[in-house]
C-alpha cells in the first residue's frame, strides 16, 4: 500500500525554448505537439501521456510532483490518512486533473513544503514512442519517470513522514563531505525519492535533481558528447553511484537545478533480502565535480 512510483513532475520555467532544445535535441525524450507556445511543455518517456511538464513564467521553480497510486480506493485512503494526520489535502479540479493527464489526484504538503500530489489512473497513450533524437528509450513503465532529491530542514523527520505515511521503504544512506542523505523505494527503482540536509547553497524544499534513466549505456554516452559539444554546463562528469549502481552524468539545467541522465540503476526486487547500509562517498568511479557548486 501507499505509493507506487514517481508520475511526473511540473515546472515553471522561464526560458522554455532553452528547455525543449535540452529535452529533446540532448536527452531525445519526445515532445507532444501544442497550440501555441504559450501552453506547456510536455514530454512523453513511455506510454503515459507525459510525465514532465513545463509551464512558460517569470520565475523558475517546481509546481508540482506527483506520486502514483494503484487505485481509487487507495488514493482516498491515503488521502484520509493524510487528513487524519493534520495535513491539509486539496483534491484538483477536473481542468488540472486533465493538465496532468491523470483521472483524480489530491495537493498536499510535504513537510518542507514541497508541492506534492497523489493520483491515480495516467491516461495512456498507445502511440509507438517518437523520440526527440534517435535513442534506444527510457526504463520507466512500472519503476515510475525515475527520481527526484530534494533538501530538507530535517531529512530523517521528513523521511519518515515518506515511509510512515505514504508507504516508501529505505534503501539505503550515503554521507559525504557535509551532506546526509536518505534513499528510499515504493517499487524496485533503488531510490524514486532522496532526502538530503540543507547544503551546496540549497534551502529546505529545493529541488537537487531529478534522474531520467535510459535503456543502454549508449544513449547515456552519446548525450554526454552532445552535452561536451554544446558546452551544456555539466555539473558531475560521468560516473557510477555507490548505491543504486547507476551510470550517469549530471548537467544545470535552464531553470538552474540538476538533471541526472543514467543507465543500469539496481532494482530492489524484494525488500526482505534487501540489506540497508550507510555509504561513505557517492561514487565508484568518475562523477567529477565540473563546476564551483558541490551536488551529488
Ligand atoms: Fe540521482
Amino acid at each position: 500500500m501507499g505509493v507506487t512510483q514517481l508520475g511526473y513532475i511540473g515546472v515553471n520555467v522561464s526560458d522554455p525554448d532553452a528547455w525543449l532544445d535540452l529535452m529533446t535535441n540532448v536527452f531525445g525524450l519526445e515532445a507532444r505537439e501544442r497550440k501555441n507556445k504559450t501552453a506547456p511543455l510536455q514530454f512523453r518517456v513511455d506510454d503515459h501521456h507525459h510525465r514532465i511538464a513545463l509551464y512558460p513564467a517569470k520565475s523558475d521553480g517546481l509546481q508540482y510532483i506527483g506520486w502514483e497510486v494503484a487505485s481509487m480506493d487507495e488514493l482516498r485512503r491515503l488521502a484520509d490518512h493524510l487528513s487524519s494526520i493534520g495535513v491539509t489535502v486539496e483534491q484538483g479540479t477536473p481542468a488540472e486533473a486533465d493538465a496532468r493527464k491523470v483521472l483524480t489526484f489530491f495537493k498536499f504538503r510535504d513537510p518542507d513544503g514541497i508541492p506534492s500530489e497523489i493520483y491515480y489512473g495516467p491516461i495512456i497513450d498507445h502511440d509507438p514512442l517518437r523520440f526527440g533524437r534517435p535513442i534506444s528509450g527510457f526504463n520507466a513503465g512500472r519503476l515510475g519517470l525515475g527520481h527526484a532529491v530534494f533538501a530538507c530542514k530535517d531529512q530523517y523527520k521528513s523521511a519518515e513522514f515518506y515511509m510512515k505515511e505514504l508507504g516508501f521503504r529505505l534503501s539505503d544512506y550515503i554521507a559525504w563531505d557535509d551532506a546526509d542523505a536518505i534513499f528510499m523505494h515504493c517499487n524496485p527503482r533503488h531510490h524514486s525519492l532522496a532526502l538530503m540536509n540543507p547544503v551546496f547553497g540549497m534551502k529546505p524544499g529545493d529541488l537537487n535533481h531529478f534522474m531520467i534513466e535510459t535503456t543502454s549505456m549508449d544513449d547515456v554516452g552519446r548525450a554526454y558528447d552532445l552535452v561536451l559539444e554544446r558546452k551544456i554546463p555539466l555539473i558531475l562528469t560521468l560516473g557510477r553511484h555507490t548505491n543504486d549502481l547507476m551510470t550517469s552524468f549530471y548537467i544545470k539545467n535552464p531553470s538552474g537545478f540538476a538533471i541526472e541522465y543514467g543507465y543500469g540503476g539496481r532494482l530492489i526486487e524484494d525488500d526482505a533480502k534487501w540489506d540497508v547500509r550507510k555509504y561513505s562517498a557517492t561514487k565508484l568511479w568518475g562523477h567529477q565535480l565540473a563546476m564551483a557548486e558541490p551536488m551529488l
